[in-house]
């Protein structure tokens, strides 16, 4: 049977907000968060000149969608976005998101190089990461970490919005310190971290 069109239409952020809450309460550790991220979130995130340079972007830990349709609006025609997500509670509204230049995938943020390599895709310009660095298993935080640092090159930026200010410790020693913006209007507030990939450093061997 053909769906229709409400079927296919992106949700309203109450049925967003809705989805994230179930999902949250079967997987709190890996979600983290009670609620979609704000506008003045997304938008710390997203109105950026790298973004907007970008030829492609990864948002790893999309959730519902929040920062993919904020980086979206400010990319250019021609860029490409990877959405990686984890969990299959979240997949829905994600799937539902109409833009040629979104690929979703139904995945692990640990295997990022290996879902570039088969879609074609060269090196991100951006990696964007709401992974909750400090509730996931220890060493799955610090192996997303290393996989960011492979698929990001040289001048590449790296953005990382938390609670927590574990991602400022695993990845200070791979991309120096970061710069950070605190965001009130969000529930919870949060700090965006960004780096810039600089070529002085010894890279991590390649596994
Ligand atoms: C704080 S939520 C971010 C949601 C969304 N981007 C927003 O702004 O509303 C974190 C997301 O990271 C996802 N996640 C956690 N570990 C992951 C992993 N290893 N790979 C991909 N996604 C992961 C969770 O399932 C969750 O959707």
């Amino acid at each position: 049977m053909a769906s229709t069109e409400a079927e296919r239409q992106y949700p309203s952020f109450a049925s967003r907000a809705k989805t994230v809450f179930k999902a949250w309460l079967k997987e709190p550790a890996q979600i983290s968060s009670l609620v979609p991220s704000s506008h003045a979130l997304t938008e710390e995130i997203a109105d950026r000149d790298c973004v907007r340079r970008a030829r492609l972007v990864v948002d790893l830990g999309p959730g519902t969608g929040e920062t993919t349709q904020a980086l979206l609006q400010h990319m250019n025609a021609s860029a490409r976005l990877i959405a990686i997500e984890k969990s299959e509670h979240l997949m829905e509204p994600l799937r539902k998101i109409s833009d040629p230049r979104v690929m979703v995938i139904h995945g692990d943020a640990r295997f990022l190089r290996l879902y570039l390599d088969q879609a074609g895709l060269g090196a991100a310009d951006v990696i964007v990461s709401g992974i909750p660095f400090s509730t996931v298993p220890a060493q799955v935080a610090e192996q997303v970490i290393e996989e960011i640092d492979r698929a990001l090159p040289h001048g590449g930026t790296f953005i990382a919005y938390q609670l927590s200010n574990k991602v400022e410790e695993l990845a200070t020693p791979l991309f120096g310190q970061p710069q950070v913006e605190y965001v009130w209007l969000n529930f919870p507030p949060l700090r965006v971290f960004s780096w810039v990939k600089q070529a002085s450093r010894v890279p991590v061997a390649s596994k």
